[in-house]
């Protein structure tokens, strides 16, 4: 969907043609149009998201779904957020997963593989099979990471599991019974926090804030009342916009407050 409407005006939101088909949500149809993900098709059937919901942007993992197609023996998996429905869909939402998490002391943890073998012995239970990267929604490589979480490559394994929102579904899949995406994690924080260089600019930054740099325009804002706040927020005049496609280092023209 595309609109020329100028900021702070009201997009014209175009007409959506399309059908209602039947779905199964727990085993009870539904027929819903078949222009819905399958989260808004449930809320059109009458759910109520009180659980199973966060970003609606395929970012926080809460939505996990299982589904199945008529007349196909395969499971699949999507997130409801960004999955379309189809035609005779059955299925159901896993939005949690009690999947083994170690809680560890990371301050007191030394930045060497064997501290996440600690942690979790069982991954060395993998055999290999796939499952997990078969079933991830995001294509995350799991059985990769988790052979360089084994060979103790830190980097290799923060690189290959970056894009996981913990959803869980590779856990679900585990023949070892594992939590891949709970190991993965572990290990991100560690060679986040303590193997890669730090990073100078935001030491800077941090050191700018701490120095009191944006007080007075904070303050400044504080006082504004919101409809000016609205104005200053959507003007394209008081707020210069970084474009869609902009140049990977694009900064505004006036960058003080950078
Ligand atoms: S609601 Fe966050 S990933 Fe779907």
């Amino acid at each position: 969907m595309s609109t020329t409407a100028p900021i702070g005006e009201d997009k014209k939101v175009p007409e959506v043609t399309s059908k209602l088909v039947p779905i199964y949500v727990m085993g009870k149809r539904y027929d819903v149009p078949d222009s819905l993900t399958i989260m808004k098709a449930m809320e059109y059937s009458g759910y109520k998201f009180i659980r199973g919901c966060g970003c609606r942007g395929g970012i926080c993992g809460a939505c996990g779904t299982v589904y199945r197609k008529t007349g196909d023996y395969k499971l699949r998996v999507g997130l409801a957020c960004q999955t379309v429905v189809e035609e005779g869909m059955y299925l159901t939402q896993i939005p949690f997963y009690p999947a083994n998490r170690t809680v560890f002391d990371y301050e007191a943890t030394a930045p060497v593989p064997e501290a996440v073998f600690k942690a979790y012995p069982e991954l060395f239970r993998c055999v290999a099979c796939n499952a997990c990267t078969k079933i991830c929604p995001m294509d995350v490589p799991v059985m990769d990471y988790v052979a360089a979480v084994k060979r103790g490559d830190f980097e290799k394994a923060t690189e290959l599991s970056f894009d996981c929102i913990q959803c869980g579904m590779c856990a679900s899949r585990c023949m070892a019974e594992m939590a891949q995406y709970h190991i993965a994690q572990m290990v991100r924080r560690i060679y986040g926090g303590k193997i890669t260089p730090k990073a100078t600019h935001l030491a800077d930054m941090v050191d700018n804030i701490k120095g009191g740099r944006f007080k007075a325009g904070l303050e400044e804002l504080k006082k504004t009342d919101v409809s000016t706040l609205k104005k200053l927020y959507m003007s394209k005049e008081a707020r210069e916009i970084e474009p869609n496609m902009s140049e990977d280092e694009w900064t505004p023209s006036n960058n003080a407050n950078l």
